[in-house]
């Protein structure tokens, strides 16, 4: 077996698109025997004819490495192996996979039979009855053969040789697991004389004329003709050049509009499903059927926790409604082509789709990109057979508006030549490649991770006259709109900065939007000790060289629930953002589709005043196009002022009033609120048992002078904290930050994990005692100094004012400024009156709305794979938090502060490299955050951005405490 060339794989017919046809096929999926071996060396030589009694069998499609035979090991950019192109290492496993099977008589009727394989990682060698039929490159690709003069009736056998790294790797370095085999499927397909061979349907949309214009290209075996039937436009002609259609309505993301349109011979009938539009760039704009349109975008890879790439329909397309639930109406398929249903389930959903090519020359970088196959012309048949498969497969899906390239593989004439090919092969669409640093072959200005400043200044370059001076290629990219494939890197506690991004997007017309990186984690799952699933990541099986946890960067978790990341996006791009005026006299309602109307939607209202619904009532919403605004008038109910000790709320929604195939109608678009804080009731002091340890209820500890039991609760602190579980983005560098390190090594660096308290006095005060701290870092001099001034204020409640003064030798930011305490027992779950229900921090906060929230248990924190800071509430003004131990109401007087409550101690999250490592404490850990800072997106782009960064200042805030039963 070859598994060191620079060539494509051979033996194939050439790439042709994907076909729906009536023609007979037969699956070849199902238990396949199976052996390993640990290299090409070792590997029998009697591999297509010996006896398989003594092998293992396998799921095809499957991976191996998931089924038994060997581990997955996932790295990112770095080579798996030493970059010696274009040759694998020995250690190289070798899968033989075997099925000796009857081919249908259905396929047997045909003269003509292919066997097509549409996904094999990474190089495989096929043959069939003892001949060799030939071999792939493309791990994502599919590869037909025509293998009619080998099949035979009665029992045929099919030998398949895998090796999991080949020269194929070095244009394989997707930052992904490593998962050879045959993970997609295997098809015969029987060809019918004179039947369709390939077909090219071009579905344009004349905006001037309103009409589709349908152009389709037919190859039929034998040169035969054919007839074009669209039966519900009446339409049964000869297929021959274009024709015109009135009275058809385009295809958008937002109304996915498709027609079934047949194509016959006298031998087969082909179906496809074709939309009509047009994709254009128009004075740097990306126009689809002349309107501007913004792609709410993330990348997808194909993942699922047991059974890495191999697709399954239901999960699919679960995935994508739950995409479109939250508004997201664009994806690229990072960073190879999908499993070709996922196309149709895009034309049909609606989305806008960058559909990529499988290349990705990464592994070169490290080695300063010397010797990239994107610059060497032995590679160029590989790039290009890699693109034309690409194209060829997917050509006939409406949802795709851009080739991609491929992913990060540097320059070099071989993309250049993609670009060209692809150009030439079909002009109805856009070409993205990230990588053309100059955007001298593509069609958009694409970028990854580009901080929000550069994205500002990119936006401002097309509203300012081209520099005079400007080079050609500087001239060509001032005509292309600009959008960032990768941007917010959802990796952990994030990603901050979402809706900074989106009003830049917004603000200029030349900014297309954008794609989250990335849509899901992938986790790998597997069964722990006690048969609990386990998630684990780079590392976890003994690879020796991993990128960790850094495939662990969703908005969705392994298993596709949302994590709150996905929830801020979805607000962040909703299609309809309410604002309501302060005096609550009107309200303001933006559309924001590119194409839909208002028509489908309603605006409920409902009034909160302290946890209690005291009115409510609906709205018809006024017409109001595609990016056009709306003002409506509040009617009285939603105005009058009522008093309130926490809060007013009124909260405006916007619901669907028509089902959709992701939601039901009454399904919440978006919601506006306007809060009014209540005046809460100063209690008065009461004459309360006052000693120096103790305030009415409030117990406290001489040498500490903090709190060890507020009327029955067991409770210590508060203490002062400024640190938090470093987060993924606090470990990494912000690529705005070149000059300083990661937050987490500041924070260490400045002990700020490790203050120590000492007690400066405690002494009775005038309706109790005040406590003065100094909470100090090792080894420096900064500190911050506290006074805590209790006193007793009726039903067994305590009062605490705090004023907190930092020394000035503060150099480090802060993660926050708080008051820790900690209760006993396992937290139960907590009654929140703030900004919920999801977690939030001042760069992540778009999809929260002020609320009484119920959270129970599993709710407090995010069940993060690394663990790490999440789980706070801003804007909280009253809190009731349950642990097995009684619960702990505290509110404010004043200023709303975030409330943080965890099962685990800072320090566990801290040192936990999994979820699974942690173990039940026995205690709550609640923070009081007076200020917080942002999360940022670290980990891949900015940090957390000026605004949101916390220095070392004084805060002050005035609460309640109190004891409060709890049933049972
Ligand atoms: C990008 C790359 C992605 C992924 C991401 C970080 O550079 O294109 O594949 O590695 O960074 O998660």
């Amino acid at each position: 077996m070859e598994i060191a060339t620079t060539r494509p794989g051979s033996g194939t017919i050439a790439p042709r698109a994907r076909l729906r046809s009536d023609a007979p096929q037969q699956s070849l999926d199902g238990r396949w025997r199976f052996r390993v071996s640990p290299s090409l060396r070792s590997a029998p030589a009697d591999w297509r004819d010996a006896d398989t009694a003594s092998w293992s069998t396998i799921d095809v499609p499957g991976h191996w490495n998931l089924q038994g035979h060997g581990s997955p090991a996932y790295s990112n950019v770095q080579m798996p192996f030493p970059v010696d192109p274009p040759f694998p290492p020995d250690a190289n496993p070798i899968g033989d996979y075997r099925l000796d099977f009857t081919a249908d008589t259905g396929v047997l009727a045909h003269g003509r039979r292919l066997l097509r394989f549409d996904g094999i990682e990474s190089a495989a060698e096929i043959w069939l009855n003892d001949t060799l039929v030939g071999t792939t490159r493309g791990s994502r690709l599919t590869h037909e053969f025509d293998v009619s003069d080998m099949l035979v009736a009665g029992v045929n056998r099919l030998a398949v040789r895998v090796a999991q790294f080949s020269d194929a790797t070095y244009l394989e370095n997707q930052d992904m697991w490593w998962l050879p085999g045959i993970f997609r499927s295997v098809t015969l397909l029987a060809r019918p004389d004179g039947g369709v061979h390939d077909l090219f349907v071009r579905a344009d949309w004349d905006d001037q004329a309103a009409e589709g214009i349908l152009d389709v290209a037919a190859e039929v075996d034998g040169g035969g003709a054919a007839r074009l039937v669209i039966e519900e436009l009446g339409v049964d002609v000869p297929l021959d050049g274009s024709i015109r259609l009135g009275g058809v309505e385009p295809w958008n993301a937002e109304r996915p509009r498709l027609y079934d349109v047949e194509v016959r011979t006298e031998t087969e009938t082909v179906s496809l499903k074709v939309g009509f539009r047009r994709v254009e760039v128009r004075d740097a704009r990306l126009l689809v059927n002349g309107e501007p349109i913004m792609l709410r975008g993330v990348n997808r890879h194909e993942h699922r926790p047991r059974h890495g790439r191999v697709f399954d329909a239901t999960v699919a397309r679960d995935e994508l409604l739950l995409m479109k639930r939250h508004h997201i109406n664009a994806v690229r398929t990072s960073h190879y082509p999908p499993h070709p249903d996922v196309l149709d389930l895009f034309d049909e959903l609606g989305f806008w789709v960058i559909d990529e090519c499988d290349l990705e020359t990464h592994g070169f970088e490290h080695v300063g990109w010397r010797g990239n196959p994107s610059a060497d012309p032995a590679w160029r048949d590989a790039f290009l057979d890699r693109i034309q498969r690409t194209v060829h497969r997917d050509k006939n899906h409406t949802s795709v508006i851009m080739w991609s390239l491929g992913n990060e593989s540097h320059v070099g004439p071989n993309l250049e030549a993609m670009a060209r090919w692809t150009r030439s092969a079909d002009p109805s669409r856009l070409i993205h490649y990230e990588g053309d640093g100059e955007s001298r072959y593509v069609d958009v200005y694409s970028r990854m991770y580009a901080p929000h400043d550069e994205v500002r200044e990119i936006g401002e370059e097309t509203l300012r006259p081209a520099p005079f001076d400007a080079t050609p290629a500087q001239a060509h990219r001032l005509t292309l709109p600009f959008l960032q494939c990768e941007f917010a890197h959802a990796m952990g506690t994030g990603p901050g900065g979402l809706q900074e991004y989106w009003d830049l997007f917004e603000a200029y017309p030349r900014h297309a939007g954008g794609f989250v990186w990335e849509w899901i984690e992938h986790g790998i799952a597997v069964d722990g000790p006690d048969g609990s699933s386990r998630i684990l990541y780079g590392g976890d099986f003994g690879e020796a060289v991993h990128d960790g946890n850094f495939v662990i960067d969703g908005l969705v978790d392994a298993d596709r629930n949302p994590r709150p990341g996905l929830l801020h996006y979805a607000a962040v791009i909703a299609p309809v953002v309410i604002d309501v005026d302060g005096a609550r006299t009107t309200v303001r309602i933006a559309n924001r589709y590119d194409f839909l109307d208002l028509g489908h939607v309603e605006l409920r209202w409902s009034r909160v005043v302290d946890g209690q619904g005291t009115a409510s009532g609906t709205l018809a919403v006024p017409p109001c196009g595609p990016r056009e605004v709306a003002t409506l008038e509040l009617p009285d109910e939603a105005r009058t002022p009522a008093s309130a000790e926490v809060a007013d709320v009124l909260t405006i929604e916007a619901f669907t009033t028509v089902a959709t195939p992701w939601a039901d109608a009454g399904h919440v678009l978006a919601s506006g609120q306007q809060v009014c804080d209540g005046r809460p009731v100063m209690p008065p002091g009461i004459v309360a048992e006052v000693t120096e340890d103790r305030v009415g209820a409030a117990h406290f500890d001489r040498v500490t002078g903090g709190l060890v039991r507020l009327g029955d609760l067991e409770i210590t602190g508060p203490t002062v904290g400024v640190w938090r579980a470093p987060t993924d983005n606090d470990r990494d560098l912000g690529n705005d930050e070149l000059d300083l390190p990661p937050y987490a090594e500041r924070w260490r660096a400045a002990g700020i994990d490790r203050m120590v308290t000492r007690l400066v006095d405690l002494r009775p005060g005038p309706d109790g005692v005040v406590v003065r701290t100094r909470t100090g870092t090792p080894i420096l001099d900064s500190a911050i100094d506290a006074t805590l001034r209790w006193s007793a204020v009726g039903d067994g409640a305590v009062r605490l004012d705090v004023e907190l003064e930092p020394n000035a030798t503060w150099t480090t930011e802060w993660a926050r400024l708080g008051l820790d305490l900690v209760l006993e027992g396992e937290p139960l779950g907590a009654d929140v009156a703030g900004y919920g229900p999801m977690h939030s921090y001042p760069d992540l906060r778009s999809g929260a709305r002020f609320g009484w929230w119920h959270l129970g248990p599993h709710d407090l924190t995010v069940d993060n794979v690394k663990p790490q800071e999440s789980g706070s509430r801003t804007g909280v003004r009253d809190a009731r938090i349950v642990t097995e131990g009684g619960a702990l109401h505290v509110s404010t007087l004043d200023h709303p502060f975030a409330l943080t409550v965890s099962q685990h101690s800072r320090q566990s999250l801290a040192a936990a490299a999994h979820n699974w490592e942690l173990t039940p404490e026995g205690r709550t850990f609640v923070s009081i955050d007076l200020a917080q800072s942002g999360v940022g997106t670290a980990t891949c782009g900015p940090g957390v951005l000026p605004r949101h960064r916390l220095h070392a200042q004084p805060a002050a805030i005035s609460l309640i405490l109190r004891h409060e039963p709890t049933l049972g």
